[in-house]
């Protein structure tokens, strides 16, 4: 057994596990309290699409068989609604599994991948697990740095990773900074343009939607999933839009039945509920606005976001607001490990829930003393 582990990678064993929000019942035990809240994973709380639900319910019955692999039906739906053929269209168990794809076909020792600091921490961890080197470039003004990363290419890089809105400051790249950007780069490498929460970028913004470089670039991925705005996280079902090339290679490395029936069954439903995503969208726009006014009437300073979620400084030591938080049975997520030690993220959740964020947080605040040079 000992020389077993001794014969593991180093880029193995220096893996850091994934630091998911506490579940609420491990918190509720814990702290000895009732009806908690979790806004720490940026999941939709208006809860998951009724017609997903009932959807799911009749299927049930068929959780013998296996589902669908080649997950026709939604790839047909989606093809339509993207305007892209069933062939550009690869469905992954969480749109995680899209980068876990992408990395296992390109990515290999003597390789690298492209990301940015603060990220979405899935894709240097992906990259490492198949042995490549991850090129690390800090934000600048809050979103990626693309002239930065455009110089970090060099004839081993093979990914570059933007998360369009970012997580976790929320911005979003123009659509003449990701257009310059692309028609820079050289064409051995793919940008992948992850939109986990494009859905929630509001009318009128300057985003760059991946879709519409697509005709035009054909490196780029667009990664999108059911976990946030359709209040579907807990099914995994996430999707890439690509290449017909890139998709046969990603259907050669995935699992016969990666998704599995109710995601598929359940994903199909929430997309043709536009009830249910309309009023999700209204709500996070709305209480968006809300909680930022709040936040800033007790001084903290809250980040214009494009998301469900919003970064908040608080200029007070985040670790300890965030325990403090978790005694009045509210989860957050603390940015400290992110190496912002005064900021939290928080995801916006239904009126009453944000009522109570704010309730706690006005009474915590008062508790903790401000980081020194705050006025
Ligand atoms: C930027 C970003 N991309 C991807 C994901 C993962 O989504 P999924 O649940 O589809 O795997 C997340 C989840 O938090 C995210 O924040």
């Amino acid at each position: 057994m000992k020389q077993l582990l001794q014969d593991v990678p180093e880029y193995i064993k220096s893996l850091v596990p994934y630091p998911p929000g506490k579940p609420k019942d491990e918190l509720e035990r814990e702290y000895g309290i009732k009806d908690s809240i979790k806004l720490a994973s940026n999941e939709n709380d208006l809860g998951p699409s009724p017609s997903a639900v009932e959807k799911i319910k009749g299927i049930l019955k068929e959780l013998h068989r296996y589902p669908d692999g080649s997950s026709y039906y939604l790839k047909k739906e989606l093809a339509n609604r993207y305007d892209v053929r069933p062939s550009n269209l690869v469905l992954g168990n969480g749109s995680n599994e899209l980068i876990d794809f992408l990395c296992r076909i390109f990515i290999r020792e003597g390789r690298n991948a492209i990301s940015s600091r603060p990220s979405f921490l899935v894709y240097s961890k992906m990259v490492q697990i198949t042995g490549g080197k991850n090129r690390v470039i800090p934000l600048k003004n809050a979103t990626h740095d693309l002239a930065a990363i455009a110089d970090a290419v060099d004839d081993k890089t093979r990914l570059i990773f933007l998360d369009n809105p970012n997580n976790p400051m929320g911005t979003v790249i123009s659509y003449g900074d990701l257009e310059h950007f692309l028609s820079c780069l050289p064409n051995h490498l793919i940008v992948v343009l992850d939109e986990a929460y494009g859905e929630f970028v509001k009318p009128g913004t300057d985003w760059a939607e991946g879709i519409s470089f697509f005709r035009k670039y054909k490196n780029i991925v667009i990664l999108r999933t059911f976990s946030k705005a359709y209040g579907l996280a807990g099914l995994r079902i996430g999707y890439g839009i690509m290449d017909d090339a890139i998709a046969a290679l990603c259907d050669r490395v995935r699992q016969p039945f990666n998704v599995n029936l109710p995601a598929q069954e359940g994903a199909l439903a929430a997309l043709k509920d536009d009830r249910h995503l309309r009023l999700t969208l209204e709500n996070t726009w709305e209480q968006m606005i809300e909680l930022s006014n709040k936040i800033r009437e007790l001084g903290c300073i809250p980040f214009e976001s494009n998301t469900n979620f919003m970064l908040v400084d608080t200029h007070r030591q985040a670790k300890v607001l965030f325990e403090a938080m978790l005694k009045k049975g509210i989860i957050i997520r603390s940015m400290d490990s992110y190496g912002f030690p005064t900021y939290i993220r928080v995801t916006i959740g239904t009126p009453e829930e944000n009522q109570r964020f704010i309730k706690a947080f006005s009474e915590v605040i008062k508790e903790i003393p401000k980081n020194k040079g705050r006025d």
